[in-house]
């Protein structure tokens, strides 16, 4: 099929790549000249693991192709995904103007029937605002307009375009659902369901997806802050409630709060969706102060193990990406609290295995970065943890203890066992675990 996807970033060069590696003919769409034409030349604007062999293949194979030229690519497409940013207005709701930029040159460029997926995260009720953009702007051609929600993970983003869970369309029209069903086919040789059902349902059906699994680490971050107080530890709650099959494991890990270009806009933009159709959203609320929160008691508990020591002294950071696998920095926890070092006089060696040139965008001074993780903490009076990335599991501790100034770490990820921190005489603080003071 011919298949356009307006929007080239982490969701539209993942999915576009994949639907070109299923055999379809993609051209991949965006009004950044300087991605573009990087593209064209092999350069992958974003760390992904796997995609750039992908991108590369069907690139050569001549089933993926990278325009700016947004118009003819709508008009050779049959199917055109809308992939483009919904990034967060100041007031919280999802800004849309992308999105209706895009429908508005569908419009224009309506020369047959079409179909058009909204892949992008949008608000309940974007798919008909859509609808009457290309309506009004088109003068020939029909079409159909098709919630698709996307549910990959950025880190394993094209293991999950690939086999997804499920698959959900929200579709009005029997013609426009079975061509989706005939594109989403190869992806779920496993069984995996294609679940069909309104779109209005297929954009709550997002937005609920991420609220959920915010919920569920806002959750186990608050019962780790419980545990904190009251002399329990929440690795121990955490596998006393995980086996529970209700309950289970996944996105039960306690940390320094959720981040990333979704979670907190996702959530943020329920909340505002509900607000103005009259519902007050409790749950979802507490779920974006819990987190809020998390970032801000690690920056507490650097700020208590100091006092007004910290002030000219070096903190080294390991992990700048809001988790590992990505070099996505946006909303990253590492940000808030690399912040508040800074501001109570500290000054930060950070080292991150991909997302360094990002940071370098965000901090432009009272930051350096180390060429590797040994190298970021040679001299530094306390390492802190944000990402859990694999590299930092099992460091050599003995070196780490020869290197850091002071034998303090912060761990935002309860990397490391306490017990066995005692032994290696580190000061130690996890989340929802008891501190660990070696040194007296
Ligand atoms: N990143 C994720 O893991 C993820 C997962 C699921 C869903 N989503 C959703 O998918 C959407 C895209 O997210 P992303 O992370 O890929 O965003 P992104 O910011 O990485 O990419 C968006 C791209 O759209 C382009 N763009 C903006 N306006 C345009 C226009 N008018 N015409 C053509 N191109 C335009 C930008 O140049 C950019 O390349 C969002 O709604 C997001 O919530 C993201």
């Amino acid at each position: 099929m011919n298949i356009c996807v307006i929007g080239v970033g982490y969701v539209g060069l993942v999915a576009g790549t994949c639907l070109a590696e299923s055999g379809n003919d993609v051209s991949c769409a965006d009004i950044d000249k300087k991605k573009i034409f990087n593209l064209k030349k092999g350069k992958i604007p974003i760390y992904e693991p796997g995609l750039e062999e992908l991108v590369a293949r069907n690139h050569k194979e001549g089933r993926l192709k990278f325009t700016t030229d947004l118009d003819h690519a709508i008009r050779e497409a049959e199917i055109i995904f809308i992939a483009v940013g919904t990034p967060p207005a100041a007031d919280g709701s999802a800004d849309l103007s992308a999105v209706f930029a895009v429908a508005k040159k569908i419009g224009q460029n309506l020369n047959s029937y079409k179909i058009i997926v909204d892949k992008s995260t949008v608000p309940v009720g974007t798919g008909d605002r859509v609808e009457q953009i290309i309506k009004a702007e088109s003068r020939a051609g029909n079409f159909d307009v098709v919630s698709n929600p996307e549910f990959m993970k950025e880190g394993a983003a094209i293991d999950d375009f690939m086999k997804p869970d499920r698959v959900v369309i929200g579709a009005g029209s029997d013609r426009a659902f079975e061509v989706m069903k005939l594109i989403y086919e190869p992806f779920v040789r496993n069984e995996n369901p294609i679940i069909r059902m309104d779109r209005r349902s297929a954009e709550m059906t997002k937005y609920a997806a991420n609220s959920m699994l915010a919920t569920k680490i806002s959750f186990i971050n608050e019962m780790a802050n419980i545990c904190e107080q009251v002399g329990a530890d929440i690795d121990a709650v955490r596998r006393g409630i995980g086996f529970d099959r209700r309950i289970g494991f996944q996105f039960l890990f306690p940390g320094v709060g959720y981040g990333g270009s979704c979670f907190p806009k996702d959530v943020d933009a329920l909340v505002r969706t509900a607000v103005s159709n009259r519902y007050e959203t409790r749950v979802l609320k507490a779920v974006t102060a819990v987190n809020r929160d998390q970032r801000l008691r690690m920056v507490s508990r650097i700020r208590s193990h100091y006092g007004k020591n910290l002030k000219g002294k070096l903190i080294a950071v390991w992990g700048l990406a809001f988790k590992p696998n990505t070099d996505d920095m946006r909303e990253a926890p590492s940000i808030e609290i690399i912040e508040g070092i800074l501001e109570m006089g500290g000054k930060v060696c950070a080292y991150d295995p991909v997302a360094m040139a990002q940071a370098k965008n965000i901090f432009k001074t009272g930051i350096k970065y180390g060429k590797n993780p040994y190298d970021a903490v040679a001299g530094a009076s306390g390492l802190v943890i944000v990402t859990e990335w694999n590299e930092f599991r099992r460091p050599n501790f003995t070196r780490l203890r020869e290197l850091l100034k002071e034998p303090v770490i912060f761990d935002g990820r309860n990397l490391y066992e306490p017990n066995l921190m005692k032994t290696l005489g580190f000061d130690y603080y996890s989340v929802g675990r008891s501190p660990i003071k070696s040194r007296g």
